[in-house]
């Protein structure tokens, strides 16, 4: 991927991490954009010809706009986006706040739209790729997920209408719903064995992704040339959990 300059929002950790330290060792240069700054700051100082950091919020436009201002200004071109940030509450839909629905379209729906229009003039100019992140709890409708089930699938029916619209620019949009085994997740199963049992069980490949392993190399070839003839799928890469017909 050496000649692949990728924006990589929610790039300092968790899925993000992963992908900006897979397509770094692919050889791309990376764009990181992430609320964390010292997560941020510790990649960026490691691969400093590789990685340019900047911290900031998604959900504000103006963010997305200096991403690929720094994209430029640093490695030349875009040729790549992956909107893979999404903040969210989980709690039963009744009990959701202006607040909470707030967030997870924020950071969802618009982060994911901010960064889109931000970044078409120069993916028009390379033929770029576009990875957002979708979810199975959201393809599930599963309880206590109404505002990310619901900004999660707004973004799939984004990404299918830029798919169209922009196949003429050259640009394509796909969708990754992963299931991986962050930190967050391995917290989880530290506290609660029993639990990830159950739901690894239920999973046919039998275990939570690696984020690098198992879901970086998804995003890397949607970003790739071997993916040229795919715009607009939604791409499991969940261990078979789902099976999309
Ligand atoms: N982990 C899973 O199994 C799983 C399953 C389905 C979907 N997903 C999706 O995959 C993506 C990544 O998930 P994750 O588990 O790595 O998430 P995470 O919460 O562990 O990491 C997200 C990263 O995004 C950053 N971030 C959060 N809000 C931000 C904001 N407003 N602006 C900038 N950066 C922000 C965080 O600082 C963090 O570094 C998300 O879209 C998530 O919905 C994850």
């Amino acid at each position: 991927m050496k000649h692949q300059v990728v924006i990589v929002t929610g790039g300092a950790a968790g899925i993000g991490g992963a992908i900006t330290a897979e397509l770094v060792r692919r050889g791309a240069q990376v764009v990181a954009v992430d609320l964390d700054g010292e997560a941020g700051a510790g990649m960026a100082g490691a691969h400093p010809e590789q990685i340019a950091f900047l911290k900031g919020d998604i959900s504000d436009g103006q963010i997305a706009r200096d991403a690929v201002a720094l994209a430029v200004e640093r490695f030349g071109k875009l040729t790549g986006l992956v909107n893979n940030a999404h903040a969210s509450r989980q709690k039963p839909l009744l009990d959701h706040t202006p607040e909470d629905w707030a967030l997870s379209f924020d950071t969802g729906l618009y982060g994911t739209l901010n960064f889109m229009q931000a970044a078409h003039p120069e993916l028009v100019k390379t033929g770029g790729a576009i990875v957002n992140f979708g979810s199975g709890a959201a393809l599930d409708g599963q309880k206590n997920q109404a505002s990310y089930a619901a900004a999660k699938e707004a973004i799939r029916g984004l990404s299918r209408v830029a798919a169209n619209e922009w196949a003429s620019d050259g640009i394509r949009v796909n969708i990754v719903c992963p299931l991986a085994l962050t930190d967050g997740v391995a917290n989880w199963k530290k506290a609660h064995p029993d639990q990830y049992d159950e739901v690894a069980a239920k999973v046919p490949l039998g275990r939570f992704g690696d984020p690098q392993k198992d879901v970086a190399p998804v995003v890397a070839f949607l970003l790739g040339a071997d993916s040229q003839y795919m715009t607009g799928q939604t791409v499991m890469a969940d261990g078979g959990g789902h099976m999309l017909r």
